[in-house]
């Protein structure tokens, strides 16, 4: 028990080194209610991020778009050393009595990962969280400002922080994204 403890650690140390652990379970924040999914889908920037490790990507945005099977298509893009590189994956509401909480996959082998849209107002921002406990003794998270456009003013996101805080996640390693020179050509 104790080596196999061990070694799951050890394993799993790249992949927090690369995200923010927090000891102690999930917190378990409130979503928006009354959540809309036809009225989320659409496009959506990048405009802050946790974890804070080191920005790879610009100008990332994301397209959600439903598909005729109640499912969600996302492509995400970003610009990365001078090239445009776009990931799909498939997104789903996981509990129909909490329909804002998503899972998102972008890959066949892995399994949905939790996709949780705090609040939103659908035409100016998003903000979106996801956790994952590990073993029921630390988690590690992400969270995204997400706006329909490439930047928010600066009141506008210390408004979105503070709301993260008050849902106990810790925002404080949280960077802003690139966005500038987007639009032009690679
Ligand atoms: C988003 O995806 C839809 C469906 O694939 C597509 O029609 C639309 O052009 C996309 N929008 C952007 C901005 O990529």
């Amino acid at each position: 028990m104790k080596h196999s403890f061990v070694l799951v650690l050890v394993l799993l140390i790249p992949v927090i080194r690369a995200q923010v652990p927090h000891w102690g379970p999930c917190p378990d924040p409130a979503v928006q209610p009354a959540f809309n999914l036809k009225q989320f889908m659409g496009r959506w920037f990048e405009i802050a991020k946790l974890p804070a490790q080191f920005e790879k990507g610009r100008c990332i945005e994301t397209n959600f778009t439903l598909s005729t099977d109640s499912s969600i298509h996302v492509v995400s893009s970003e610009i990365l050393n001078g090239e445009l590189r776009k990931i799909q994956g498939t997104g789903v509401i996981e509990d129909m009595k909490n329909p804002a909480k998503l899972g998102i996959s972008f890959s066949y082998v892995l399994p949905y990962s939790p996709y949780w849209i705090l609040s939103t107002d659908y035409v100016n921002t998003a903000l979106v969280y996801s956790c994952t406990d590990i073993l029921r003794l630390f988690h590690v998270d992400f969270a995204w400002i997400l706006a329909r456009t490439r930047s928010l003013p600066d009141a506008t996101i210390q408004k979105a922080k503070q709301t993260f805080v008050e849902n106990n996640i810790d925002v404080i390693r949280m960077i802003p994204s690139r966005q500038l020179g987007c639009d032009k050509n690679l």
